[in-house]
């Protein structure tokens, strides 16, 4: 229905028409294509128990692992840790209402925060008081551990356990 309509669109507004119609036609096979691949993915994610927010795909675990286990899990989901990029995708993440993994780690180089993705930090919702390596210790892997108010962030030891969070990017 939408493809007939649009191509009768494109065909009524073009001068040279035969050629604009197999250009146009061209176009809209792959748009498609692409659109059928998206679909499949939805649905594939959707029954998996996948909640789509703003753009993205989330799985929340239902068990604790550490951060970098929790890492290797989404990166075999064909997703990664969460990247959190907005307030609305902060209290989407305090919902669940557990001490969650996030994407983001400062392992590299100590003091410098660093997102999954390869992101520096620009927004961020640390507690207060937080990050605090505390008492010394090596905490660069972060959770959201204060999910009662937005600024729930913390720094904690990378070989603890908690749930983790795997996003995955979907715009349709
Ligand atoms: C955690 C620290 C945290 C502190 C906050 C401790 O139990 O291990 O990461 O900074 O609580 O009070
Ligand atoms: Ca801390």
């Amino acid at each position: 229905m939408m493809l007939h309509d649009s191509l009768i669109l494109l065909f009524l507004l073009s001068d040279n028409k035969t050629l604009d119609f197999e250009a146009s036609f061209k176009t809209l096979t792959e748009e498609r294509d692409e659109l059928k691949k998206k679909l499949t993915d939805f649905v594939h994610y959707s029954q998996q128990g996948w909640k789509y927010f703003n753009g993205s795909f989330y799985y929340i675990s239902s068990n604790m692992k550490t951060w970098n286990e929790s890492r290797t899990d989404c990166l075999q989901r064909g997703a990664d840790l969460v990247v959190v990029n907005s307030e609305e995708e902060q209290e989407f993440i305090n919902r669940y209402q557990k001490r969650i993994w996030i994407g983001l780690a400062d392992s590299e180089r100590e003091g410098t925060w660093k997102w999954v993705d390869g992101t520096p930090l620009t927004t961020s919702f640390w507690h207060s008081g937080e990050p605090n390596d505390y008492e010394g210790q090596n905490e660069d892997c972060v959770e959201t551990r204060f999910f009662n108010e937005e600024n729930g962030w913390n720094d904690s030891i990378c070989g603890q356990r908690n749930f983790w969070m795997c996003e995955k990017k979907m715009f349709l």
